[in-house]
Order: structure tokens, then C-alpha cells, then sequence
């Protein structure tokens, strides 16, 4: 009897240099709070061939309420001056934020907020609900000039089975940034759902480990994907 694998394919195939989305900063949110820790990643990111890494520290204000732009900003410049000249100098480490769409956030300046790259700013949801003011925060970064990333789109389950809000968002003017563990299908079938639907949109612009521990990054760099979902 034969059977039929589902082809797949591993991290190297995925042609993956630029990470923009890990919480590798030590000590300010739920991911590495140890510097040694942040440099063996960082290490193993290079060993794989990531060649520039986007460090974005959770901003929420109700659960890290420290991590002001000024605060993270003092953190980042302290990190760059511990890390290991071998590091700095192979890899191009930069500092944005993922801001978590609380109620507020809509009315904040969006010049002030920190970007993974010109103009775009990381923004994500709770896992468990939507949140309330998504699309005039949406609509106001837009009128600012400034495009929302949204963060793993795949990870909103409760969105499964409402895919047209993702229509909206885009419409908009948003655009999405993919997990990589979610392409392992970690997440269930409501996660390879939302992916194979925005995928197939072609709406997915960034993509990120969400790195939070070394494990973590492990896993996603010794991981099997399947071909269809690449
Ligand atoms: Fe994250």
C-alpha cells in the first residue's frame, strides 16, 4: 500500500531574512527577559540566515504600562550597547512596537508610535475578542499616513467564520503580517482558515516569528511546512 504525504517543505525554503516581528528586548513584555537568552536567538537567527531582525516589545498600556515609546527607545540603545560585535555587526537590528488596539489607541499621535519600517505600524488584537475601536484606529493611522500591519490575523479564531471583516480592514487601507508557526497549523483549523483566505487574497505583506523564547524559535526554525500554504 502507498501513501501520500502532504509535501512540505522546511525554514530554509521560505527564503526567510527579515524577521519584523519578536520580542527579543529583554525584560519588558512576556518574551526574553534575560540578555544571554536574547543573544543565543539572535544567533541562532543568524546561523539560519536572518539578516535583520525588527525587535517589537509589546505596547499596551493596560498590561505593560512602562513601555512608552521614550522608555523602550532607552531599553533598545542599552541592548544594542551589550550586544556581542559580532552580532551588531552581522545583523541589522532595529526597534518598532506591536500596539495592542485598546480603547484610545485611536486618538494617539500617530507620529509618535514606533514603525517596523517607513510608514507602517504593527497593530494587533486580543486572541480572545475583537477590539472595539479597530476601525477608526485603522482609519485614522490612514489619514495620518501611516499603514497598519495588522499583526497574525490568523491567530483572531473567532474571526473564522466572519472572513469579510478581513475584506474591511483591507479595504481600508491595513495590511496583514503572517506567524510562521501558524503555517504549521499549530493554531487548528480555524487558524489554516483565516491563513488560506488571506493567503489566497494575496494580503499578507509581512512575516514575523513572534519569537518569545528560544524554544520558541527553535521550534518554528526546525519546523515542517506545508507546501500548499507557502
Ligand atoms: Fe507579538
Amino acid at each position: 500500500m502507498i501513501f501520500f504525504r502532504e509535501k512540505e517543505a522546511c525554514f530554509t525554503n521560505l527564503s526567510f531574512s527579515k524577521d519584523y516581528h519578536c520580542h527579543l528586548l529583554p525584560g519588558v513584555d512576556d518574551g526574553v527577559d534575560d540578555m544571554n537568552v536574547s543573544v543565543q536567538i539572535l544567533q541562532r537567527m543568524k546561523d539560519v540566515g536572518i539578516t535583520d531582525v525588527v525587535l517589537t516589545p509589546h505596547m499596551n498600556p493596560e498590561i505593560y504600562p512602562s513601555n512608552t515609546e521614550g522608555f523602550i527607545r532607552g531599553r533598545f540603545q542599552k541592548f544594542l550597547s551589550e550586544l556581542p560585535s559580532t552580532l551588531s555587526h552581522a545583523l541589522q537590528i532595529s526597534l518598532a512596537g506591536e500596539y495592542m488596539v485598546v480603547d484610545g489607541f485611536e486618538h494617539r499621535n500617530p507620529e509618535e508610535l514606533l514603525q517596523i519600517e517607513s510608514g507602517k505600524v504593527l497593530i494587533e488584537m486580543s486572541y480572545y475578542y475583537g477590539s472595539r475601536t479597530m476601525e477608526e484606529t485603522i482609519f485614522n493611522l490612514m489619514m495620518a499616513g501611516i499603514q497598519p500591519v495588522i499583526a497574525h490575523p490568523e491567530r483572531y479564531l473567532y474571526l473564522a467564520d466572519e472572513l469579510s471583516v478581513f475584506d474591511r480592514y483591507h479595504d481600508m487601507g491595513a495590511t496583514f503580517q503572517l506567524n510562521l508557526l501558524s503555517l504549521s497549523g499549530a493554531y487548528g483549523p480555524a487558524s489554516v482558515r483565516i491563513l488560506s483566505y488571506i493567503k489566497q487574497k494575496g494580503w499578507y505583506s509581512y512575516r514575523g516569528s513572534d519569537t518569545h523564547t528560544l524554544h520558541h524559535f527553535n521550534t518554528i526554525s526546525n519546523m515542517s511546512f506545508p507546501q500548499k500554504l507557502l
